[in-house]
């Protein structure tokens, strides 16, 4: 009956578990199981349909390509995880012509899976894949584009479904992934027209280049402290450092703004004479006399060449670093405190590997390449030798002296800034500093504003009145013998000699 049918439906009697229609009290199948049964049929199909018509990853491949698997070629491109953002740089420009259209299909679940768009292809992530990649929302990540916390959107990981002026094409983008395993950004293509496909993935590579972020940027390289070892890239904003802020001997101010300025200014008419470019110069001397400055100012100087510093722990990216540099020139990569790998021996063979290495990428980058390596260190007898075993690597070896009489006197001048200095005693205090380093100069200077300061000095013509009798007294203190290990820190160790 059928009102009995549904007051026994009513009651809730559970479906069994395993999806069985329960049997009427004396076995039989009641009219109400009947319609039961129905529903459920119905209901399950509604299910098959759905899963069916679920959009995958693989159904809208299939799609949008409208070729068979065997038909369709994939290539593909890895290139360092930093270059993300080059890569997508390259990607937007790349569907920004005016031919092309596309839609963008985010994926979930991709991570802790290796897949690319053949594995795509084959259906993984399909409908008995419910974890794995799928479509879903696109997710970004805001990587660093440039100096002062400039960041670029880029698709961690997406699908480009492409209208190539008819052709269609699909394009995989995925971001690094160390958790993963998965050191690369990597992009795939496929499409049923080959020759399309290998100029798609050639023009994504060469705007990439074009819309390189790091172009005319300075940047350093270094290993990442947290995370998975990767390589950290940072970008910084250029320097300052005027001509006048460096107080070098004329010689040596000479050799270095000939070999790295002077080159790139005239580097047609050098090329078209058969002279190399690529050139290499280490700054030598003692600790605190300006080597770093003059790399700062030499960056300063070459506005819009591509600057990467490298730091002694990341020596070991070197030929990243030059890869770099190669791409994106006119560049300069400067390696401070090299001697810090130098004394990095291979324990079996006393070589300097990371050196050697060094030394290898210079050489090999082409002739005409306008790269300048500017190397510096304060232990040049350590580096003596395994530059005189791979010699032309380095075209120019400058010391930076200790400043003399005549240097002292203009680092005061240059160091006195703002601060109305009487300089009644400076020829004195010039000739008791002898041996010390500019950056004593500096901090001379500096202790003596703060006497100046701290005993309430009036401002005279607009600056802080800086007394002899304060820059007496900030000397004394620098050189007391309780100051010993300050003096070496700056550098003021030398014949510097306290007057009383
Ligand atoms: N020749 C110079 N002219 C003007 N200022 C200088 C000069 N040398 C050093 N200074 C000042 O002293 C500071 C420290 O010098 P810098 O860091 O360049 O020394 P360095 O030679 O690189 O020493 P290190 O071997 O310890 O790296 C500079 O930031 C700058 O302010
Ligand atoms: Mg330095």
């Amino acid at each position: 009956m059928p009102s009995a049918s549904f007051g026994w439906t009513a009651h809730g009697t559970p479906l069994h578990d395993d999806g069985a229609v329960p049997a009427g009290r004396d076995g039989r199948l009641e009219l109400a199981d009947v319609g039961r049964l129905a529903r459920r049929a119905a209901r399950g199909l509604a299910g098959v349909a759905r899963a069916e018509e679920r959009e995958t990853l693989s159904s809208l491949l299939h799609a949008h390509l409208a070729a068979p698997v065997e038909e369709l070629d994939v290539v593909e491109e890895g290139r360092p995880a930093y270059e993300h953002v080059n890569v997508q740089a390259g990607l937007d420009g790349w569907l920004a012509a005016d031919h092309r259209s596309h839609r963008l299909v985010g994926i979930v679940g991709y991570q802790h899976r290796q897949f690319g768009l053949a594995e795509l292809l084959e259906g993984i992530g399909g409908v008995h894949d419910p974890y794995g990649p799928r479509p879903g929302n696109v997710s970004r990540v805001n990587l660093p584009s440039g100096p002062g916390g400039q960041v670029a959107s880029c698709v961690r990981c997406g699908l480009y479904l492409v209208d190539d002026g008819g052709s269609p094409l699909a394009v995989l983008l995925r971001g690094a992934d160390p958790e993963s395993g998965l050191t690369t950004v990597t992009v795939e293509i496929t499409g049923p027209h080959a020759p399309t496909v290998a100029a798609a993935a050639r023009e994504i590579q060469e705007l990439a280049t074009t819309h390189n972020v790091f172009r005319g940027q300075v940047l350093s390289f270094d290993h990442e402290i947290f995370g998975h070892g990767g390589t950290l890239l940072q970008f910084h904003e250029r320097p300052a450092v005027g001509n006048e802020d460096v107080i070098l001997p004329a010689a040596a101010a000479e050799a270095i703004r000939r070999q790295v300025v002077e080159v790139a200014r005239h580097k047609e008419r050098l090329l078209s004479a058969g002279q190399h470019l690529k050139r290499g110069l280490l700054l030598y001397g003692p600790p605190g006399v300006g080597k770093t400055h003059t790399v700062r100012h030499l960056i300063s100087s070459l506005t819009g060449t591509t600057v990467i510093q490298l730091t002694g722990g990341a020596l070991s990216l070197i030929s990243e670093a030059c890869s770099v540099a190669r791409a994106l020139q006119p560049a300069m990569v400067v390696v401070e405190d090299v001697d810090l790998i130098a004394e990095d021996r291979d324990l079996h063979s006393g070589a300097h590997p990371l050196l050697f290495q060094l030394l290898g990428e210079m050489d090999g980058l082409a002739e005409d390449a306008d790269v300048v390596f500017v190397l510096t260190t304060n232990r040049a007898d350590l580096l003596e030798p395994a530059l005189a075993a791979r010699p032309g690597r380095v075209d120019q070896a400058v010391e930076l002296p200790l400043p003399d009489g005549e240097a002292r006197r203009r680092l005061f001048e240059l160091y006195s800034g703002t601060l109305v200095l009487d300089r009644s005693h400076l020829d004195a205090v010039v000739d008791r500093t002898e041996g010390v380093t500019a950056s004593f100069v500096k901090e001379l200077l500096r202790r003596a504003a703060l006497f100046a300061a701290e005993r309430g000095s009036g401002d005279g013509d607009g600056g802080l009145a800086v007394s002899a009798e304060d820059l007496d007294a900030a000397l004394c203190e620098l050189l007391d013998t309780r100051n010993a290990m300050t003096r070496v820190v700056l550098g003021g160790a030398g014949n510097a000699t306290r007057e009383d």
